[in-house]
């Protein structure tokens, strides 16, 4: 009877431990993109905040399908591993290949043929995929279980719906995670659709801006949401690292608004409307995040920062 419950027990154990060790295989990815164009020195990475670094980016050879790194990149990236894990010895560290510039025609014909393939793998070395980033907005037409079956996780751009760039006559929430009664496009809406369609929840890593866009207003005194605007401003294409915002409200004391509504912030000064993503908008992302069983979060980009504190949130906000 002892042997027997002992035997149970044992079992019970060894069951828990399996499970243990499983959850330890799937541990949460804290990420960021290090991009070598904004010149933010990869030595000033704080990589204890990051379970995951990406290096940006390398690109594809139209010839010979292989991956290349520009020169200018090449000292930069050969040395990246080594120097983020000197503060923190377990970040893993990934090399981002494409982009949003990348020519996708390029790629599409790499994947296309097994042999460009075999060249594309063999130029570095196996288990590297394509930065391929897809568009869809409203419709998932991906083979989604082919994905599910290849790939660890995959980075949801959850940014970028809107911008000065393509939608220059109303202020939006660039990077909103719920829908707004204006406008159906929100990272919520995106996520639901990629479950939808059978792709696992904890193969899903949510994309966080540390960045937003920033719009001239037609009228000082309207200053909201939608708001009536003219395109870009203080950039050409209203892009501003999380820096810069934070350095324009305080020389301009700007009026800062979170709405939880939608989950964005924005603030605005005169004429100068900026949408982005505060500390309240990262933290409700990534407690959905994490509330929706995803396996974690992605920045882009973490020389965008201000002191450390959005990833510092992030991190946190996840927890163990
Ligand atoms: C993309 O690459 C293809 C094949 O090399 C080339 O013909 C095309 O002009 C490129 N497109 C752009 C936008 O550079
Ligand atoms: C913005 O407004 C201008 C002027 O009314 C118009 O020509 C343009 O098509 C609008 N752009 C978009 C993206 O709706
Ligand atoms: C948040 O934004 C939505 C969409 O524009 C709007 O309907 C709502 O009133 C806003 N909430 C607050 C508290 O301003
Ligand atoms: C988004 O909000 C609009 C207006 O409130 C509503 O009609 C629509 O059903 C909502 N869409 C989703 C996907 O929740
Ligand atoms: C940067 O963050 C640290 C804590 O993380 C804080 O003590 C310090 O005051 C911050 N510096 C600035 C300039 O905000």
């Amino acid at each position: 009877m002892a042997s027997k419950t002992s035997s149970i027990l044992l079992f019970s154990l060894l069951h828990v431990f399996l499970n243990l060790r499983f959850s330890v295989a799937q541990t949460a990815v804290k990420g960021s993109y290090w991009y070598s164009g904004t010149e933010f020195p990869v030595s000033n990475i704080n990589s204890c905040l990051f379970t995951h670094l990406f290096c940006a980016f390398a690109g594809l050879d139209p010839t010979t399908y292989g991956v290349t790194i520009s020169h200018s990149d090449s000292t930069q990236f050969s040395t990246f591993t080594r120097t983020v894990q000197q503060k923190n010895p377990s970040v893993k560290t990934l090399l981002s290949i494409g982009g949003g510039g990348a020519n996708t025609t390029v790629f599409a014909a790499m994947a296309s043929q097994q042999s460009r393939r075999k060249s594309f793998i063999d130029s570095r070395s196996r288990q590297r995929v394509p930065d391929l980033r897809s568009s869809n907005y409203y419709t998932l037409n991906l083979p989604v279980q082919k994905i599910s079956n290849s790939l660890d996780w995959i980075n949801v751009m959850s940014y970028d719906f809107y911008g000065p760039g393509w939608s220059p006559n109303f202020t939006a929430p660039p990077a909103a995670l719920y829908n707004a009664t204006v406008s159906q496009v929100n990272a919520a809406a995106g996520i639901r659709d990629w479950i939808r369609a059978g792709f696992p929840a904890n193969k899903i890593v949510l994309g966080l801006p540390f960045y937003g866009y920033a719009w001239r207003l037609v009228n000082a005194n309207n200053n909201g949401l939608f708001a009536p605007a003219t395109g870009a401003a203080v950039s050409t294409n209203g892009d501003l690292g999380y820096n810069q915002i934070r350095s324009f409200i305080s020389s301009n004391t700007a009026p800062t608004v979170f709405n939880a509504t939608v989950v964005t912030d924005y603030c605005y000064s005169g004429t100068t409307w900026i949408g982005y993503d505060d500390v309240s908008s990262v933290t409700a992302k990534v407690g959905y995040a994490k509330g929706k069983g995803l396996l974690g979060y992605f920045a882009w980009n973490v020389g965008a920062d201000y002191n450390w504190t959005l990833s510092q949130t992030a991190f946190r906000t996840w927890g163990a």
